[in-house]
């Protein structure tokens, strides 16, 4: 028996997971790592906490396992995207990272656009300029730490930044790869004309490579720390949302997911690139060689209930591991869907899809003196609701029509939430036998890179199963449809307020 190991590097932590060939669990080990936000909107991590995690994860799932580490055939890893980490050219952390849903961009996302060109932009990337995107913040630190940059030899990606402490090499993947706003999506290699225009030297990107093939091997230093053995293969791998895609088995047209972690996505595998023209929804290559995907983001999916945990039930959590436990039966305990008519708007690190707007916020918005803190924990999960349906609605607008949604990511651990969700989108969606998705994903990789596995398709066939199925209930779907042209409202009535309210969190 072959093992293989999936390490996803998130936003709130990194988990290891070692499976069996089958895809089964064998053990697995976590640990958390903090989020620096020095100024509103701002989010930064130490990449040295994402390879400490790494480390320290894979070693303690190894060991745990009992495996014979010779019988480990590979390493995938799976990160969260975008995040912008700059190497001196010993290879030695130049500044924190300027990760995902940091917002500070919004000048040099228009310096971008003037640059390219708006629609030549779209046409070779994919995306309009994104605040979160990596491009973006290349030129934010060209602009204000002009000394860092001259410094900088190269540049990754959160998990590439693992793979080089792992493996001593430079590579990133398409996936993850097309997330940097660099590459032109169509060709599957990085553009020219993009780093010429942003004065970036092709020798400080890392290599491209489909996530499927190997990324680099470990080093002696690495397989020590690791308890594995020198020159074990990594994969390319790829960014978290492919990764998790892999690890559902959406791996065709017409596969759907819907991934509640911090962010929440909705994605849709494609043979072709699916673009927006409005960029309302963002595409990149996907895992799967040669093949593309679209999604739709939810920037606080997971961090909107993070939020309300540590704000509403702070007490609760500082005593109670379950405290999502908690917040979910009381939400549970609302008597109606729709919350009493409060609604929340998930913005609180600005929104993605379908806005594209970093400077919009997080709103309650029609609390009467009844409501109580069990109606804003449902509030919140159907707010978090509502923004998904916006992205499967814009994935829908532009041709992609569902098979079959896959539920997947921490948050549809809640039976209340995967019920709710079914309800919003008023169609059937489903779960799978993939309680890791990311990590199972990254494993699928490595297994391919390593040769345990003859290709990406047939190995998900053969792990990932269907295992519940959830109908919406008539009466819900209607409460929900009828509400959702109020949540809609909120935003076209509030934008202009959000951009005038922008200088208030300074
Ligand atoms: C995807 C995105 C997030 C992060 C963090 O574009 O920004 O999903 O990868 O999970």
């Amino acid at each position: 028996m072959k093992y293989l190991i999936g390490c996803d590097v998130g936003t709130s932590g990194t988990k290891t997971v070692l499976f069996d060939e089958g895809g089964k669990i064998i053990s697995s080990a976590y640990r958390s790592y903090p989020l620096y936000q020095p100024e509103t909107g701002w989010a930064e991590q130490d990449p040295d906490d994402w390879a400490d995690a790494a480390f320290v994860t894979i070693a303690e799932a190894v060991a745990e396992s009992g495996v014979d580490p010779s019988d480990v055939a590979g390493i995938g890893l799976s990160g969260q995207m975008h995040g912008l980490v700059m190497l001196d050219e010993k290879g030695k952390v130049l500044r924190k990272s300027i990760i995902w849903c940091d917002q500070r961009t919004q000048e040099e996302c228009v310096s971008l656009t003037s640059l390219i060109g708006e629609d030549r932009l779209k046409r070779i990337t994919g995306n309009p300029a994104i605040t979160g995107f990596t491009a973006p913040k290349i030129l934010w630190v060209q602009r204000h730490e002009p000394e860092t940059w001259r410094k900088c030899a190269h540049i990754l990606l959160p998990k590439d930044y693992v793979r080089f402490r792992l493996t001593d090499q430079l590579i990133t993947d398409m996936a993850d790869g097309s997330g940097m706003q660099l590459a032109d999506i169509g060709e599957r290699r990085y553009s020219k004309e993009i780093l010429r225009a942003l004065s970036i030297d092709e020798n400080m990107v890392p290599v491209l490579k489909e996530s499927a093939s190997e990324g680099g091997r470990l080093t002696a230093e690495a397989a020590k720390k690791c308890g594995l053995r020198q020159g074990l293969p990594v994969a390319a791998s790829a960014g978290d949302q492919a990764a998790a895609a892999i690890g559902n088995g959406v791996v065709r047209e017409g596969l759907f997911s819907c991934n509640v972690g911090t962010s929440g996505v909705v994605f849709a595998h494609t043979d072709t690139p699916l673009c927006d023209p409005s960029g309302r929804v963002q595409t990149f290559c996907h895992a799967v060689p040669g093949k593309w995907h679209v999604m739709g983001v939810t920037q606080g999916a997971g961090l909107s209930m993070k939020w309300f945990k540590d704000n509403f039930y702070a007490e609760e959590a500082a005593r109670n591991p379950k405290v999502y436990k908690v917040i979910d039966d009381g939400a549970a305990t609302v008597s109606k869907a729709g919350a009493h008519g409060l609604f929340y708007l998930p913005y609180l690190m600005g929104e993605r899809t379908p806005h594209l707007d970093p400077k919009a916020k997080g709103v309650f918005f029609g609390i009467t003196p009844s409501h109580k803190r069990e109606d804003f924990a449902r509030a919140v999960m159907e707010g978090v609701g509502y923004s998904l349906l916006d992205c499967l609605n814009v994935i829908s607008e532009l041709g992609g029509r569902p098979d079959e949604i896959r539920l997947c990511g921490g948050g549809t651990n809640s039976a209340l939430w995967r019920r709710m969700l079914t309800d919003i989108f008023g169609c059937e969606c489903v779960t799978t036998n993939s309680t890791e998705a990311g990590a199972l994903g990254a494993a699928i990789l490595a297994g391919v890179a390593s040769g345990t596995y003859s290709d990406v398709n047939s190995a998900c066939e053969r792990m990932i199963r269907v295992t519940e199925r959830y109908t919406p209930d008539e009466r819900n779907a209607e409460i929900y449809a009828e509400r959702y042209p109020v949540y809609r409202g909120l935003y076209a009535a509030l934008k202009d307020s959000f951009a005038a309210a922008e200088n208030f969190y300074r």
